[in-house]
């Protein structure tokens, strides 16, 4: 079994590049990155070795509740002692108990779920029900957005993904994130879906206008089109409130949730939709199928995390860390003006954006060195993602910005 023996981290890069993926192997190796993870607890992830990080990526919220979660793997287990994946075709208590606990939680009458196993699978079949819905082609997305690999999830994100496995399928435009004008000019009679994420991680944590997703709903509503939020990473709590798009006062038809609902221990995700929406898939019951999706060991875990999620104090908490990090950050900008200019945030959805695009990546391998795991956004890599777990503490929270301190230090050095 693995762990069982001792093995040295290269064998591990070798046996990985060999057989998974070199091009990975020589990326991460050559960047001076030869972390390989091990034991996980918390907020922290120690490579095999025994270096430890904090964990400021958090797979974009799949450890919004900390690595290994004791409740969660409790669920887990418990569930494992009489259920197993189940039936996907059949009727099953987790699935129904699962998407009326995710009804209650959503805005308007987004009361009926569809489940899966990855974001894009469940960005998928909320852009399918969208052109099922209304017979119409067209999806509008945002340029440099991200919505996964899948087929019409990848047709909607950025060029770069998408390029190499042309043609996909018509009918999608994009617009830059933000700007009603250029959605207003993009929207028509043909117009299926809109599609965005609340605040999209990829695109450099990018903050909307104010007055933007209550825009778009406004222009949804003109053209008849249904409105997608895409809160694979924004929602359960990120954001300060249960969806990101709570924090907008804005009622989509669609909302997708994926990466924490997992709680880290077993993939499930969900695209909640509208009652209205419902004739379709009704009608046709068997004509998205997904084997694993919604596997039943995995609603007990899902459900135990919206348990916690739901507790008394949670999103207090997110939001008392939000205010911590955010006091920190004005300092940070005071600090280090050269190489630091911009805090961007929403709850404990955050990023910095930082002077130069080459200052991403440098921050990302320092990161490494100095102990805390932050991921430069591929869209815009002068913009560093910073998304702890939102269990994280006060005294944790201030170890962080103390590591960005020095770390925006050694940047400073190192370029100006
Ligand atoms: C905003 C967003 N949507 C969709 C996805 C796709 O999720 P998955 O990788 O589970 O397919 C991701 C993944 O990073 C994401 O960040």
């Amino acid at each position: 079994m693995i762990g069982e023996r001792e093995e040295t981290k290269s064998e591990i890069i070798e046996c990985f590049a060999r057989h998974v993926s070199s091009g990975k192997a020589e990326f991460f190796t050559g960047a001076g990155i030869n972390f390989v993870a091990g034991e996980r607890e918390g907020i922290y992830l120690t490579d095999l070795d025994g270096q430890r990080l904090i964990n400021c990526h958090c797979n974009g919220g799949v450890f919004n509740l900390g690595h290994r979660n004791p409740r969660l793997i409790a669920a887990l287990q418990r569930a494992l002692t009489k259920y197993d994946i189940g039936n996907h075709h059949l009727l099953s208590a987790p699935r129904a108990r699962l998407a009326e606990r995710l009804a209650a939680l959503s805005p308007g009458d987004l009361k009926r779920v569809v489940f899966g196993v990855s974001g894009g699978e469940a960005i998928d079949l909320a852009l399918k029900l969208a052109r099922a819905h209304t017979h119409r082609p067209g999806i509008i997305s945002a340029l440099g957005g991200y919505h996964g690999h899948t087929g019409l999830a990848l047709a909607a994100g950025d060029e770069a993904y998408r390029k190499p496995f042309e043609p996909l399928s018509p009918g999608f435009t994009q617009v830059p994130f933000g700007d009603l004008q250029a959605l207003e000019a993009a929207m028509s009679a043909d117009t299926a879906a809109v599609i965005f994420e609340t605040i999209p991680a990829t695109l450099g944590i990018a903050i909307p206008p104010d007055d933007f997703f209550a825009g778009a709903r406004h222009l949804c509503d003109r053209w008849g089109a249904i409105l997608i939020i895409d809160e694979v990473q924004t929602g359960l709590g990120r954001c300060g409130q249960v969806w990101g798009i709570d924090t907008y006062g804005v009622t989509p038809d669609i909302i997708v949730t994926a990466k924490g609902l997992s709680g880290g221990i077993y993939p499930i995700t969900a695209t909640l939709y509208s009652d209205r929406l419902d004739p379709f898939l009704h009608d046709n019951p068997f004509i998205h199928i997904s084997t694993f999706g919604g596997a039943e060991v995995g609603c007990f875990v899902a459900l135990e995390v919206l348990d916690i999620l739901e507790e008394p104090g949670f999103l207090e908490h997110v939001r008392a860390m939000a205010a911590l990090f955010e006091a920190g950050f004005a300092s940070l900008l005071e600090k280090h003006p050269a190489v630091l200019v911009e805090a961007r945030q929403r709850g404990l959805m955050m990023g910095l954006k930082l002077a130069d695009p080459g200052f991403g990546p440098w921050m990302t391998v320092a990161g490494f060195q100095a102990g805390l795991l932050t991921i430069y956004a591929n869209n815009d890599p002068s913009v560093i993602q910073i998304l702890p777990p939102l269990i994280i503490q006060e005294d944790e929270a201030q170890q962080v910005l103390a590591i960005l301190d020095g770390m925006l230090r050694g940047l400073e050095a190192a370029f100006c």
